[in-house]
């Protein structure tokens, strides 16, 4: 058995742990810390989290910890700690150091007491920089009120960058945000709405959520380059992974910016997928019969957003009123009204920054989920069926 820890985004640890124990084969208890979810699996379960989930950032193997105060002890932790296991000697290599309320804080000081620490087991690895085809193996050095947790990244480029987005709207959501909004709204693959999709991020993880599309397929891995890989075994999951892919199911995002709807576009054929986007003010929002799923981050109710987006340029004698919590707070009402009222009988969940417009939308009882978007609070509220 071999120890993981996924990094998640605060906020989600609940909801990752329960898609970390869906994987199934072999994996079972997890725990969890701010930002952690630790996990217990078998040798093929770092690869099977990093091509499958679609909530964490990255996997992490943690080869030890220590608790240290001064730099001699973590240096002997160090030098004690199992690297030569999956890091191969030679590659381009960086150090991550984060600390939080502990006496040792000198980046570059404890920087320096991994690079020992490789020598100490033999390995020298170029710097980074000096080598960028290949990859850039990355150990994690991170210590909490003077514990300190030593990884060896799995992952590399962030999970969330599933690399479908190369053209964004305004305020996109990191497609990791997205895919745990879907999960916590309870959403089943069935028929699907985003009337606020911008660059498309809702409907496209929906898509490949409903047709059982692995985020991970088709990208690199650090892990790929390990010590003892099993290239092998990651071609066979890969093989199922892509037998595992259904039809896409009835999914659309519509919005009101023409570039908005041309970026999601863009990024649903890079996807892979075939759905419906098409330019569209909320208030259009054709009906539609149950059973389906609306979720959705309308803009948050700065002035500017809502202005630049709302007001219709159709009719521009039309001024925003003096007032735009007034303005934000009549506008949620009414996105909320319409869509109950083409779609009724849908779920509807909606991400909001301030829970008065999200009542004004229509949310009840308490959020789905809270995590931060953009380095905003934000919640997902389920505003209806
Ligand atoms: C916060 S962004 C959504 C971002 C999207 N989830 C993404 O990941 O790219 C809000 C979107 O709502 C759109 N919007 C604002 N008012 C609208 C309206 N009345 N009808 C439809 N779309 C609207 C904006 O054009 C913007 O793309």
């Amino acid at each position: 058995m071999h120890r993981y820890t996924a990094v998640v985004p605060p906020g989600l640890e609940r909801l990752a742990a329960r898609e970390i124990r869906a994987l199934g084969g072999g994996i079972g208890k997890t725990s969890a810390d701010a930002g952690r979810v630790y996990f217990e699996g078998p040798a093929d379960a770092g690869m099977r989290a990093n091509l499958h989930l679609r909530i964490p950032e990255r996997i992490l193997l943690p080869l030890g910890r220590v608790r240290a105060r001064h730099f001699e002890p973590l240096r002997l932790a160090l030098s004690e700690m199992p690297f030569e296991r999956w890091l191969p000697p030679g590659l381009p290599l960086r150090i991550a150091v984060s600390t939080k309320g502990c006496r040792l804080f000198h980046t570059d000081a404890l920087e320096d007491c991994v690079r020992e620490a490789l020598v100490t087991r033999g390995l020298r690895h170029a710097a980074p920089g000096e080598d960028k085809t290949k990859a850039l193996l990355t150990v994690d050095l991170r210590g909490q009120k003077d514990e300190w947790i030593c990884s060896v990244d799995t992952t590399g480029r962030p999970l969330w960058r599933r690399g479908y987005r190369l053209r964004t709207a305004r305020a996109p959501m990191r497609e990791n945000l997205a895919a745990a909004c879907l999960m916590a709204a309870g959403y089943d693959g069935g028929p699907f709405l985003d009337p606020f999709c911008g660059s498309g991020t809702f409907p496209i993880e929906a898509a490949w959520m409903a047709s059982h599309r692995a985020p991970g397929l088709d990208r690199p891995f650090l892990f790929e380059s390990f010590a003892g890989h099993d290239p092998k075994r990651w071609a066979e999951l890969i093989g199922k992974a892509r037998a595992a892919i259904t039809a896409d199911p009835p999914v659309e995002g519509s919005d009101r910016s023409q570039g908005g709807v041309q970026a999601a576009r863009e990024n649903a054929k890079r996807a892979g997928v075939h759905i419906r986007l098409i330019r569209r003010r909320v208030a259009d929002a054709p009906a539609g019969r149950p059973p389906g799923f609306i979720v959705c981050n309308p803009p948050y109710g700065k002035r500017a957003d809502l202005a630049g987006d709302e007001a219709p340029t159709e009719d521009p004698t039309e001024a925003p009123s003096e007032d735009p919590t007034e303005d934000a707070t009549a506008l949620w009402a009414s996105w909320g009204e319409s869509l109950r009222a083409a779609r009724p009988g849908w779920n509807l969940a909606v991400v909001a920054a301030n829970p008065e417009l999200a009542k004004a939308f229509g949310a009840r009882g308490k959020p789905l989920l809270r995590f931060r978007n953009g380095g905003i609070p934000v919640a997902l509220w389920s505003a209806g069926a």
